[in-house]
C-alpha cells in the first residue's frame, strides 16, 4: 500500500523546542537516574502525548501540578504553552531554577496582554478560558482580561466606555479574529490588536483537508487528549474519508485497508517522530 505522510506532520516548532530543552536538562543532570528523578520537574504534562511523556519520565522527568512540589535547588520546566506569572515567580523565590520552554509565539501573546494592561486597556483574549495557555496570558493582566470563546459572546458585553487591547490564543482561527475585530470596532473607538495566532495548526488543518479529499483512508497519529490532533481527525471525517485516530502503531488493523491502494498519514503538533515513523513502517508492509 502506498503511504503518503503529510508535510506538516508532527511536532510544531514550540513543542520540539520544549522537548529538546527538557532532554538537554535531563542529560545535564544525568550522573545517576536517582539524582535526576528528584531534581527535574515539569509544571503539568510537558506535551499532550502519553508516549513522549513516558519516554521523558523514564529519563528522570517528574510531572508536578504545583510549584510547591518542586524542592529548593531543583529545576522546573515551563511547558510550551506557558504558565501563570505568579507560579513562575513563586518557584524563583523558592530557589527553583526555571527552564523556560514557553513557545516564543505564546510569549508574544503574554507580552502583548501585559503591555495592553499596563497601558490601561481592557484586555480581551479570544480563546478558551480553561486552557492553560489562556490562563497564563490572563495572569499577565492580573486576571482582569475578558476571555471570549466566540464572537457571539462579545455581542453581550458593553465595551463602549473602554479602551480595548485584543490578543488571541495561538491556536485560534484567523476567521474568528477577523469577525471579533469587526464586532469590537462597532463597540469601541479605541481598539488595539496584536495578532498572536500561530499558523502551525491552520497549516496542518489545510493539509489534512486536501489529503482527505484525495485518499479514501486517513490515519491520524497523536494523543487522544490532544485537541489539535482530534481536530485533524474531525476534519478528515467531515471531508468524507475513513479516518482512524491512533496513538501507537499497534492499534492499526489490517482490515481497515482491505480495499485501499493508498493511505494518508497526518499527525498533531505534539506527536513525536518515533510514533509517526512506527506507523508509517507498519502501514508500508500492508
Ligand atoms: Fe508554539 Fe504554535 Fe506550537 S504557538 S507551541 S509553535 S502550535
Amino acid at each position: 500500500m502506498k503511504v503518503v505522510l503529510a508535510k506538516q506532520a508532527g511536532y510544531c516548532f514550540g513543542v520540539r523546542r520544549a522537548v529538546e530543552l527538557t532532554e538537554k536538562t535531563l542529560k545535564g543532570n544525568a550522573t545517576s537516574l536517582k539524582k535526576v528523578q528528584g531534581s527535574v520537574f515539569s509544571l503539568g504534562a510537558l506535551i499532550h502525548n502519553p508516549q513522549a511523556v513516558a519516554r521523558l519520565e523514564k529519563k528522570g522527568l517528574r510531572i508536578i501540578n504545583s510549584v510547591k512540589k518542586a524542592p529548593e535547588g531543583s529545576q522546573l520546566i515551563i511547558r510550551s504553552h506557558g504558565a501563570p506569572q505568579e507560579a513562575v515567580e513563586a518557584a524563583r523565590e523558592k530557589g527553583v531554577r526555571i527552564i523556560d520552554a514557553t513557545c516564543p509565539f505564546v510569549k508574544n501573546a503574554q507580552a502583548a496582554a501585559k503591555k495592553f494592561y499596563q497601558e490601561g486597556r481592557q484586555v480581551v483574549i479570544l480563546g478558551d478560558a480553561q486552557h492553560a495557555e489562556v490562563i497564563g496570558i490572563n495572569s499577565r493582566t492580573e486576571y482582569t482580561a475578558i476571555v471570549l470563546a466566540s464572537v457571539e459572546e462579545a455581542n453581550k458585553i458593553d465595551f463602549s466606555q473602554k479602551k480595548i487591547g485584543l490578543v488571541c490564543q495561538t491556536t485560534q482561527k484567523i476567521e474568528n479574529l477577523k469577525k471579533l475585530v469587526a464586532v469590537l470596532t462597532e463597540k469601541t473607538k479605541d481598539l488595539a490588536i496584536q495578532n498572536t495566532i500561530c499558523n502551525d495548526c491552520s497549516l496542518k488543518q489545510e493539509e489534512v483537508r486536501k489529503m482527505a479529499r484525495k485518499f479514501k483512508a486517513i490515519v491520524v497519529v497523536g494523543g487522544k487528549q490532544s485537541s489539535n490532533t482530534t481536530k485533524l481527525f474531525q476534519i478528515a471525517q467531515a471531508e468524507g474519508a475513513e479516518a482512524y485516530h491512533i496513538e501507537e502503531a499497534n492499534e492499526i488493523k489490517k482490515s481497515w485497508f482491505r480495499d485501499k491502494a493508498a493511505v494518508g498519514v497526518v499527525a498533531g503538533a505534539s506527536t513525536p517522530d518515533f510514533s509517526i515513523e512506527a506507523v508509517v513502517r507498519k502501514l508500508e508492509v500492508f
